[in-house]
């Protein structure tokens, strides 16, 4: 039986080999099934995102815990999957550690870093003992996910190290990155502040969110500096409802039984997958599984 594992081989690889593995936030079945197979069509490790918003959409943890496992089965995977908790709050992050996540991220970055610290390290304990991957955030990630808002910092990289040094497995790091679309006159990412925090960490693996509308050049640049993981939410979202557009308009659903949800929703699947290629190909983590 195919079983979820904790991203911390599958990053530790990924920084040494100088490429990322994505993280994909899932919505539902359709969602799920179409990063999986993508993932296994190019023998590529991935790991699903669920935010805590999406956790309530899809019934709770335990229910995504089931449709995950069952997927993995059924459609033969074999590829390396973490089930991942995205942007967590402590109590959050408790309860997905008991229905069966195999790695978590803990979101301390809006408290005091004293708070922040004293938070993670309860989860660090809980985590080692159960072999789960954690995430730890410093200096909030701009824009607005799930209800959970971000100014848009740049970390301190002396954070970043008394963080990285309670033992997480990965560090998210806040470098002028935003979720969501990226405005006009976004100034970039900061790749001072990232070699800053890198020359702090080590090896630790570096998170890059809101991967959205990120240019090619500088992924590949965050990458060289030690970004292992690229969180992508909003450009599987807009390819899905883009095509799902294209098809009522196109009178489709009107057309003999193009109004089976079966094939109403095949094109947003279509979409979906076709974004996930593109960004694993762009990340380096095909053929990596
Ligand atoms: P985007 O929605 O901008 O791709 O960000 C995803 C993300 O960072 C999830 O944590």
């Amino acid at each position: 039986m195919a079983k979820l594992v904790s991203a911390k081989d599958m990053l530790n690889k990924a920084r040494e080999g100088k490429y990322a593995v994505g993280q994909f936030n899932i919505n539902n079945l359709e969602w799920t099934k179409a990063i999986l197979l993508t993932a296994q069509e190019l023998n590529s490790p991935v790991i699903l995102g669920v935010s805590e918003g999406a956790g309530k959409y899809m019934c709770g943890y335990t229910t995504i815990v089931g449709m995950v496992e069952g997927m993995l089965n059924e459609l033969n995977i074999t590829v390396p999957v973490a089930l991942h908790l995205d942007h967590g709050s402590f109590e959050g992050a408790k309860a997905c550690i008991n229905a069966g996540f195999s790695s978590i991220m803990f979101d301390g970055s809006h408290y005091p870093i004293d708070e922040n610290i004293a938070k993670t390290t309860e989860l660090v304990n809980a985590c080692n003992v159960l072999g789960i991957s954690l995430e730890a955030e410093v200096g909030s990630i701009g824009g607005e996910e799930d209800g959970v808002v971000g100014a848009g910092e740049c970390a301190d990289p002396d954070e970043c190290k008394s963080v990285a040094d309670l033992g997480v497995t990965m560090l998210a790091a806040g470098i002028g990155n935003i979720h969501g679309k990226y405005p006009e006159n976004w100034a970039g990412l900061s790749f001072d502040t990232l070699a800053a925090i890198k020359e702090k960490v080590g090896d630790m693996p570096l998170v890059l969110h809101g991967g959205t509308g990120i240019p090619a050049e500088m992924i590949k640049k965050a990458i060289s500096l030690g970004v292992a993981k690229i969180n992508v939410n909003t450009e599987c979202q807009l390819a899905f409802a883009a095509a799902t557009r294209e098809y009522v308009e196109a009178g489709k659903d009107q057309q003999g039984k193009g109004f089976d949800p079966r094939k109403l929703l095949a094109p947003g699947f279509e979409a979906i997958k076709a974004t996930v290629k593109e960004k694993m190909e762009l990340f380096g983590s095909v053929n990596k599984a």
